[in-house]
């Protein structure tokens, strides 16, 4: 039996993450445990995020430290200061745009920082069996898809960037120390997550905010890449529900059964946003712009989750019409988060490497 008492969440100030702590704290009431939320808050990592749970839980339920997963001594601390026996990894470098022109970053946090923490967990957990790492993963290192076919849980990896490569090999790490040192693990791989507090870098969020501001909308390539999405508080269900219950040394695929090709997305984005903030439409459309494609640009990810479905009763709760309204009017009703995440490195970041816009 899992213990689930002392969780440390790692990247628990970045997108993900910080949304998987509201759905545990606020809207899980079996919960009774403790959230370590572990974070280097980086440019993606806001404390903000989380300002709601600390008001409610800090220094009771909710516990904040500021470090970074490849600091072994700080990790190690952590464990023994809260005595922790759940790890649900979610800190990462997670921009494929970025792994592009930065790759180090991202071997460093998702490779060595992984293994930092597996190391440190596996020495202080020794053989115990009521403990669980957690590791989140994508549906990016299974490769790309043709125009048919989905990834199931025994698709070969083929990463094809390096943020893809990254999360790859640390998926191999987990693994590893499971079949090596008996640590017990599970893995998740989810496809293209949208919701509220997501870093406007990321596809949806940055649309969202460019047809407010009246910018223009950079499509990559021809537009007809396929994601499937999957509205961020499900993926956080279906962690739950796999630390939970999911069996150990097991991956689990999440997605959304929900595939949309870039340019239609944006299309039906436009409709809503044009219609709740009185925009025209059709002047908004006329800001769409064609601009070089992401080198390796993956044509198609198409998750199959029936294992998920099947074996632990999850599904998704919203459709992507809901999902996509409620986002809309979270970035239409949270303007201060909106400039305190673009006052960071974002402005430069999109000097820099966006040149071809
Ligand atoms: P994000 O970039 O929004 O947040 C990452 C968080 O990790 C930030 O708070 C950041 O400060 C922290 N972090 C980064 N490097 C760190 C380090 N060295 N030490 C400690 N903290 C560090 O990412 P996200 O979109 O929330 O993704 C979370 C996880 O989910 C990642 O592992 C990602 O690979 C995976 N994932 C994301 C998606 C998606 O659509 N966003 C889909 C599938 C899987
Ligand atoms: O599939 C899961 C992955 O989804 C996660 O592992 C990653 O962490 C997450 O960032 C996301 O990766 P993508 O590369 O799919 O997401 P992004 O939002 O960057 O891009 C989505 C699609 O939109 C992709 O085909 C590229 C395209 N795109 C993106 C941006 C930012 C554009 O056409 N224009 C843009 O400005």
């Amino acid at each position: 039996m899992r213990k689930l008492t002392n969780i440390l969440v790692t990247g628990g100030a970045g997108f993900i993450g910080c949304n998987f702590i509201h759905v545990l704290l606020q809207k899980t009431p079996g919960f009774k445990g403790r959230i370590v939320n572990l974070d280097a808050l980086t440019y993606a990592g806001n404390a903000a995020s989380l300002a709601d749970i600390d008001a409610e839980f800090g220094g009771k339920r909710y516990f904040f430290e500021h470090a970074d997963i490849t600091d072994r001594a700080a990790v190690e601390t952590v464990f023994k200061k809260y005595d922790i026996d759940t790890v649900i990894h979610f800190a990462a470098e997670s921009h494929v745009d970025r792994s592009i022109v930065g790759p180090e970053a991202f071997i460093k946090t998702n490779v060595m920082g992984t293994f930092t923490l597996l190391d440190v967990a596996r020495n202080f957990w020794k053989d115990r069996q009521d403990v669980l790492f957690h590791h989140i993963s994508t549906d990016e290192v299974y490769g790309s898809l043709g125009e048919t076919g989905f990834f199931t849980e025994t698709t070969p990896y083929d990463p094809r960037s390096p943020y893809s490569a990254s999360k790859a090999s640390s998926d191999h790490l987990v693994f590893a120390y499971h079949h090596t040192y008996g640590l017990p693990v599970t893995l998740s791989n989810c496809s293209n997550n949208y919701g509220p507090y997501h870093f406007p870098e990321k596809l949806i969020p940055l649309m969202i905010l460019n047809i407010l501001d009246g910018k223009p909308l950079p499509v990559y390539g021809d537009g007809k890449n396929i994601r499937d999405w999957l509205f961020v508080e499900d993926h956080n269900t279906a962690v739950w529900a796999i630390v939970n219950k999911g069996h150990t040394g097991e991956k689990y695929n999440i997605g959304g059964e929900n595939e949309w090709t870039n340019i239609d997305l944006l299309q039906r984005l436009i409709d809503i946003v044009a219609a709740k903030a009185k925009l025209d439409p059709e002047k908004v459309r006329s800001t769409i712009t064609y601009v070089k494609d992401r080198p390796g640009h993956d044509r198609r990810y198409a998750i199959d989750c029936s294992k998920l479905k099947r074996e632990l009763g999850w599904k998704q709760s919203v459709t992507f019409e809901q999902g996509l309204a409620f986002t809309v009017d979270w970035y239409l009703a949270n303007p201060e988060w909106v400039k305190n995440v673009r006052s960071g490195d974002y402005k430069k970041w999109l000097e820099n490497n966006y040149a071809r816009r």
